[in-house]
């Protein structure tokens, strides 16, 4: 079993992330910690909350840091509504918040277990992950590696450059990516290509009950909001891509680089500049050792659509 923190900003497609990690098998959800992002702390809070108790999930779930480092906050409402979570009925949460900051519970978890058997799934900004780093350095060497939603190698979503959780907490992203541990990104050139297409809104509408109804119901506002701001006519569930990855890993092609996160450049901060290992000619200076980032790059869409499915149809199944 693959033993999973996720830390994430709920947000339509972490609330996909989140029933794809408590509906696998292969996938041990230890905490589920918040970071402040597609909307403010409190409001991602509630709707991680709001997602466990419509499936039944039982983990530790906890709130952490309410802004970015330096960059002054920014929320996605364009995307996910007011709420954070626009769309489906959210209810109640069915248990009370860890009452641990969500930076300590991410260390804790990690301190808590064998090095290297636990995965950092981080679907927000990084801030939370920054802060861990800094707060327990042992955990970096410790983690097994750290799957981030984030980036991409050619354009952005938030500005021509920038991807939304890149852009909106640049210096922790930049703190994470030069970091000593393993780091796979799970950029917009790989989300982009996983679509809630109507083939995958007939297999969850097939398997019938509460969930499949929520994601239905989620899957239709992000649609629309995906189609108002960006012209698509699926829905990409860029962060369940990264619980995907986690289970099989050969759901996605990746390909070594050294990533670095633009800080200073009045039209690219929060750009991840991709130097990928196999093109010498556009070295930057990076030695062979920092090509440590795995990118990802291909999805084998079929094989992300059955995961997805099966993590609904298993929490249906047991709600
Ligand atoms: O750019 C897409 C990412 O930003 C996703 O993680 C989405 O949930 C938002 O956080
Ligand atoms: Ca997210």
């Amino acid at each position: 079993m693959e033993k999973i923190i996720l830390d994430c900003d709920p947000g339509h497609d972490d609330a996909i992330a989140i029933l794809l990690a408590a509906g696998d098998p292969r996938v041990e959800l230890l905490a589920i910690t918040t970071v402040a992002g597609n909307q403010t702390l409190p409001k991602v809070t509630r709707n991680a909350l709001s997602v466990c108790a419509i499936a039944g999930i039982r983990v530790p779930v906890a709130a952490g840091v309410d802004r970015p480092l330096v960059e002054p906050q920014r929320v996605a409402e364009d995307i996910h509504g007011d709420s954070g979570l626009d769309g489906p009925a959210l209810p109640p949460p069915a248990f009370e918040l860890d009452g641990r900051h969500g930076v300590q519970v991410i260390v804790d978890t990690v301190m808590a277990h064998e090095p290297g058997t636990v995965t950092l799934v981080a679907t927000g900004p990084l801030t939370n992950v920054a802060l861990a780093m800094r707060l327990r350095p042992a955990i970096v060497e410790r983690v097994k590696r750290v799957v981030v939603m984030g980036g991409a190698h050619t354009r952005g979503n938030t500005t021509p450059a920038a991807e939304f959780n890149i852009a909106v907490d640049p210096e922790a992203a930049e703190a994470v990516f030069r970091g000593a541990w393993e780091v796979t990104m799970v950029g917009l050139d790989l989300t982009h290509q996983a679509l809630a297409t109507d083939e995958l809104h007939e297999r969850v509408r097939a398997i019938g009950g509460e969930v499949s109804g929520f994601v239905l119901d989620v899957w239709e506002f992000f649609g629309e909001t995906y189609r108002t701001v960006f012209g698509f006519r699926h829905p990409p569930i860029h962060d369940a891509c990264c619980v995907a990855a986690v289970i099989d890993s050969a759901v996605f092609t990746t390909a070594k680089a050294d990533v670095r996160v633009e800080l200073r450049g009045e039209w690219t901060r929060g750009m991840t500049v991709v130097d990928f290992a196999d093109v010498p000619a556009m070295r930057h200076g990076s030695s062979p050792g920092d090509f440590r980032t795995e990118v990802a790059l291909e999805l084998d869409w079929p094989r992300f659509a059955d995961l997805v499915v099966g993590a609904i149809g298993r929490l249906s199944a047991s709600a």
